[in-house]
């Protein structure tokens, strides 16, 4: 068995949180094991709940065709949430639940080391662009320690706000160069209070 599969089997066995209860099934991620790329949302739905499976329900459906348009299928890419239980309601995840869970999605990226982590909405953008607002960052790149974390609007705010959705289409279209050219990307030096946020053990 490979260590991300033993990984998502321990996840399965997290009660750290009040939510686990509440879950039909936990939702640790899925993808290739040795993937470029990491694309990380915000926590299961009713779809993910029912299936055990990220990005399945409608906004999955539309990361499924943003990355055909760069010709990729979510089996070369990993796919991960900030947590792996779904809120009650589809409630924002709550601090105590990011924090929880935080190692989890850090022993995913240990193991994938992918080149790039894509952030897929605020909260995912929280944790690696600390203090900056999406709607000023999305599609921009920074590089740290030499993975490049790549900001994008979540695939279901265009699903609630149309105006948003070639904004996001755009932002994909830039990730096939950014791979190619990772060496032109920032490096950046993070300041003290926010080595946490870049750390990746
Ligand atoms: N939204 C997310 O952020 N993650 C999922 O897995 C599904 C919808």
């Amino acid at each position: 068995m490979s260590a991300l599969t033993e990984l998502s089997q321990q996840i399965a066995l997290c009660h750290k949180c009040d939510i686990a209860r509440l879950r039909t099934k936990v939702v640790p991620g899925e993808g290739a094991e040795n993937a470029e790329i990491m694309f990380i949302g915000e926590a299961p739905g009713w779809h993910e709940d029912q299936q055990g499976r990220p990005f399945v329900g409608q906004a999955g459906q539309f990361l499924d065709q943003l990355l055909a348009s760069i010709n990729l299928k979510r089996e070369q890419v990993y796919i991960a949430n900030v947590i792996k239980c779904r809120p009650p309601d589809n409630r924002d995840p709550l601090p105590t639940e990011i924090q929880n869970c935080a190692p989890w999605l850090e022993s995913q990226i240990g193991l994938i080391k992918p080149k790039m982590i894509v952030t897929l909405g605020r909260y995912s953008m929280a944790k690696y662009f600390p203090g900056k607002t999406i709607s000023k960052i999305h599609g921009t790149a920074v590089k740290h320690e030499g993975m490049v974390y790549f900001a994008m609007y979540h695939p279901a705010a265009a699903l609630h706000q149309g105006s948003l959705r070639k904004e996001i289409e755009a932002d994909m279209q830039k990730i096939p160069r950014l791979i190619a050219e990772m060496n032109t990307v920032e490096e950046v030096k993070p300041e003290p209070q926010q080595l946490n946020m870049f750390e990746v053990k």
